[in-house]
């Protein structure tokens, strides 16, 4: 599969200070170092985040919630980044101080946890645990976590899937989760105004992903929590659109589908 790479970007400021000040790297050292880790996870599977350096633009931290979560992750709370690719915002806590013992990564591919060794040089230090899993899968390995994690981290994660897979791994997150007033699921993900099912040009699957506006998210969830018995209140906005809104003719639906994105940011708490 074709994958865009475009060139490294200056602006990112935070990925760079994590390599710098986490990793150790110098900094005219940098750019040559992602640019290098980053055709490597495409050998492990292509996606588009990767390619655009979504790796080093650091998310968590950009969230009003960053401190609650890590003041309690460096408190013994059990947070887990599920989706976690190369494991970016693992290492932010953990260069922020949470003991990287009470932090979990999981994702459909081991191979991106040797990377993410590869682009944080943590090899030797980090004792997070990855546990590579396909969370839709109830006999995974994930599920020895069940009922233990107090914050589950979601980036870039939910809008891979229809909104029924959507259902079905919200109901899978909440199963991680410590049955208890309090417990946090947090991230981002693409949105639209306009609630819908998009196909990705090219994709010949018959594969849809959704993608919500506040309303639809915030439904979503309490369908999840009528059905598992627990009571979520959920925070959610969408930013401003990343690409201009101006109408693409002759542009492949793919970019009319990034035009027409936004950011959905949510904090998912348990009642
Ligand atoms: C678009 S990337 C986002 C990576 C990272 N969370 C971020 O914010 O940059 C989505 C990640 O979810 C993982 N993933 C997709 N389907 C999955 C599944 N069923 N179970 C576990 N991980 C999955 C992918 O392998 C990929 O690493």
């Amino acid at each position: 599969m074709h994958c865009y790479l475009p060139p490294f970007k200056s602006s990112i400021t935070p990925g760079k200070k994590l390599l710098r000040e986490y990793s150790g790297i110098p900094e005219d050292e940098i750019h040559d170092h992602a640019e290098a880790v980053r055709r490597d996870p495409f050998k492990v599977a292509p996606y588009h985040c990767i390619g655009m350096f979504q790796f080093l633009d650091l998310s968590l931290k950009t969230m009003d919630i960053y401190q609650e979560v890590l003041d309690r992750v460096k408190h013994g709370d059990k947070f887990l980044d599920l989706g976690c690719c190369l494991g970016q915002e693992i290492r932010q806590l953990v260069s922020d101080g949470a003991p990287c013992e009470n932090t979990f990564g999981s994702d459909l591919y081991s191979g991106f946890f040797a990377l993410g060794y590869k682009l944080f040089k943590d090899e030797d230090r980090l004792k997070t645990i990855f546990i590579a899993a396909d969370a839709f899968h109830e006999t995974s390995p994930l599920t020895e976590l069940a009922g233990r994690m107090n914050i589950v981290y979601t980036g870039a994660f939910f809008h891979l899937f229809s909104l029924e897979d959507q259902e079905k791994m919200a109901l899978r997150v909440l199963q991680l989760l410590a049955p208890k007033p309090g417990s946090l699921v947090i991230g981002r993900q693409s949105g639209s105004e306009d609630a819908g099912a998009f196909t990705r040009s090219g994709d010949t699957s018959g594969r849809t992903h959704f993608r919500h506006n506040v309303q639809s998210w915030k439904e979503l969830w309490d369908r999840v929590g009528k059905a598992d018995g627990s009571r979520w209140s959920v925070e959610a906005n969408l930013d401003a659109p990343e690409f201009t809104l101006i109408a693409p003719t002759g542009k492949s639906m793919d970019l009319q589908n990034k035009m027409s994105a936004h950011e959905l940011r949510y904090i998912i708490r348990r009642l």
